[in-house]
Formats: C-alpha cells, structure tokens, sequence
C-alpha cells in the first residue's frame, strides 16, 4: 500500500473519528474534531492516507507562541508498527520547528509503552506526573517534553 501524508481538511473528520474509536476508550466526538481542524491559527493537524483516500492515522498539535502541545498520534491498529508513527511525529514536530517552536509537550498515559517508546526515541523526557490524568481506565500521565536543540532528526 502507498501512504501519504498532508495537512488535515474538514473532510477528513470522519476519518480521524474511526482512527479516534479504534485507539482511545473516550474518542474525540466528531464535533471536537471539526473544531480542531478549523483552528487553523493555532493546531496543526496532518493524516496519513493511502491512495484511495481512506484515512490510516493522524497527528496534531497546539501552537502557542514558541511553545508546541501535541493533541493526538493515533494509527488504525492495522497500520501500527510499520514506521508511519514516527514518520508522521516527525513531519508534526519538524513543521513546528519550522513555525517557530523551540520545545514541544505530550501527555501519556504510564502503560502506554509502544508511544513512550516512540517519544523516547526522537527525544522527549519525562518533566512531571499528572496523577490520575486519565479515565477509562484511571491512570497517570507523564508530562512529557522535547525541546528544539535535543530533537533526534532521522538517520538520512
Ligand atoms: C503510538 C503509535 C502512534 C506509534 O505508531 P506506530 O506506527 O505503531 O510506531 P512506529 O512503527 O512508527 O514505531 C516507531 C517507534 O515506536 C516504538 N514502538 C512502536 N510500536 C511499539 C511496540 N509495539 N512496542 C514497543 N515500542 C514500539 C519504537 O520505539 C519504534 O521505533 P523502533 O522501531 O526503531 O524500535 C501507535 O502505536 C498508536 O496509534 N497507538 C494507539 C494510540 C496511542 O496510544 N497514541 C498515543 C497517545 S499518547
């Protein structure tokens, strides 16, 4: 399958929900999700889509000033694991360097390995703990932060 990926439009809301659904016990209602779309000054949403159209992943942040905040990284199950995670991390975090970032914020959850992993790899650490941040079920959140200067670009 041929993947690409580009800036989020408001027809792809209903893409991002399955991808919401298949990921998340409280998914973002599709009306949450229009809402971050046409935030157009402030978030920065990109999908990846294969070349039929059908939405496979998508990720978006906040742009606030010199400061980034990711929303959301989410894959369709089918799709995880392949490498698209990260390349889409990277065009997310690459864009707001670029706008003029120069640290960028997460959340996740304690036993979310597979992304902690992830954020690890392109240089994120852990700043502090958000203690029973999550619901469905309970649990923590690292704060987790990457600043501009101790970003991990690719191997080329
Ligand atoms: C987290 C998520 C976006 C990662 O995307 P992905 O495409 O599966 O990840 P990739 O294939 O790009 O892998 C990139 C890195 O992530 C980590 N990773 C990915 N899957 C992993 C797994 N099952 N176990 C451990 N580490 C994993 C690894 O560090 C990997 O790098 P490596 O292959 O060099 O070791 C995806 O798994 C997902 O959609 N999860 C459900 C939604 C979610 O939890 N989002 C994050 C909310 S904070």
């Amino acid at each position: 399958m041929s993947m690409k990926m580009r800036e989020a439009q408001r027809k792809d809301c209903e893409g991002i929900c399955l991808v919401e659904q298949e990921s998340f016990s409280q998914p973002w209602t599709k009306d949450a999700v229009i809402n971050e779309l046409m935030n157009k000054d402030l978030t920065l949403y990109y999908v990846l889509e294969d070349e039929q159209g059908v939405i496979w992943g998508y990720a978006g942040l906040w742009h606030v000033l010199d400061e980034g905040q990711i929303t959301n990284i989410a894959l369709r199950k089918a799709c995880r694991g392949r490498g698209y995670g990260e390349l889409l991390l990277r065009l997310l975090m690459e864009t707001a360097w670029e706008r003029g970032c120069s640290v960028i914020f997460l959340e996740v959850r304690f036993s979310n390995l597979p992304a902690l992993r992830l954020y690890r790899k392109l240089g994120y650490t852990v700043v502090s703990v958000r203690r029973q941040y999550y619901t469905q079920p309970m649990e923590d959140a690292y704060v987790m932060s990457c600043e501009r200067k101790k970003y991990r670009w690719a191997d080329r």
